[in-house]
């Protein structure tokens, strides 16, 4: 199978459409940020983004697809053009490696989060993967405009969700805000908390439901966390686990094993490759 045909059967397979709009081809971030897609697929790598690392170890594994959630050079729409003209160094030496390989990138963002078929209908690929791969799906209630996903779970604590994020995630650590032993019922992964966001609907919300746990994509110090900050000096059960944005995304990608063979119409060679954890710590 061609690779561009690969890529093709995966957008068929997914729902398609964002907010009831149609994906546009012309439009969409799902672009193919490298290689000529006409040649036969020998192997398939998922990842939340293609780092250096990543690119090496898919040629290792013998793929020249990888499928990624993110960008891959460092700018909205990863255009090449400023980096062309600034003759950027590792820009330069990522571009001769992905040649050397053979590799083609595609990202997979707007089509895994317009929903993989589910039950009937669709849901988000990377929040249900997560959630799969969490070991919670039996948990998740719903996914709206102000949470990516809400879970109601037998109470625990932010401690005993954080050591089980760290092994299932594979994760060095985790930032904590708020009181790490908090009664937690209801668990709300709730999207980037960024600056000049509108942060009423969220607060107001957390507040009105007693939301206890919130797991969020990028993360500042203003608004949501200082939030949850006084809400637990306060003594309520309230508190933040932030693995960052791509180690929050990446089980996502994880979970596409899962169902990469359904949606290509055949079975091609596939491995998950994790692109950090992003982070370590000292
Ligand atoms: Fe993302
Ligand atoms: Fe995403």
């Amino acid at each position: 199978m061609l690779v561009s045909e690969v890529i093709n059967n995966i957008k068929n397979y997914c729902q398609g459409s964002w907010m009831g709009m149609k994906i546009d081809d012309a439009t969409t971030r799902d672009k193919i940020l490298f290689g000529d897609p006409e040649v036969e697929c020998t192997g398939i790598v998922t990842t939340i983004y293609a780092s250096v690392d990543v690119i090496r170890k898919a040629h290792e594994l013998g793929a020249n697809l990888i499928i990624a959630h993110e960008a891959m050079l460092w700018n909205r729409g990863d255009k090449r053009d400023w980096l062309e003209e600034s003759h950027n160094e590792t820009y330069l030496a990522k571009k001769k490696l992905l040649e050397e390989y053979g590799m083609v990138v595609w990202r997979c963002h707007d089509y895994i989060h317009s929903g993989i078929p589910y039950r009937g209908g669709y849901i988000d690929g990377i929040f249900y993967g997560l959630a799969k791969v969490t070991g919670w799906d039996d948990a998740v209630i719903t996914s709206d405009l102000t949470g990516a996903l809400y879970l109601e779970c037998q109470q625990t604590t932010p401690r005993e969700v954080g050591k089980l994020l760290m092994e299932k995630w594979n994760l060095n650590g985790l930032k904590c805000i708020g009181n790490m032993d908090a009664k937690v019922t209801k668990i709300l992964i709730c999207g980037h908390i960024q600056e000049g966001q509108d942060i009423k609907p969220l607060i107001e919300r957390i507040d009105r439901e007693n939301i206890n746990l919130i797991l969020p994509l990028e993360l500042i110090d203003f608004t949501l966390t200082e939030y949850i900050k006084d809400s637990s000096q306060l003594g309520q059960d309230k508190a933040i686990l932030a693995a960052g944005h791509f180690n929050l995304e990446e089980p996502g990608m994880k979970y596409m094993l899962e169902y990469l063979d359904d949606a290509i119409g055949g079975h091609i060679d596939a491995h998950f490759v994790q692109a950090g954890d992003m982070y370590t710590y000292m």
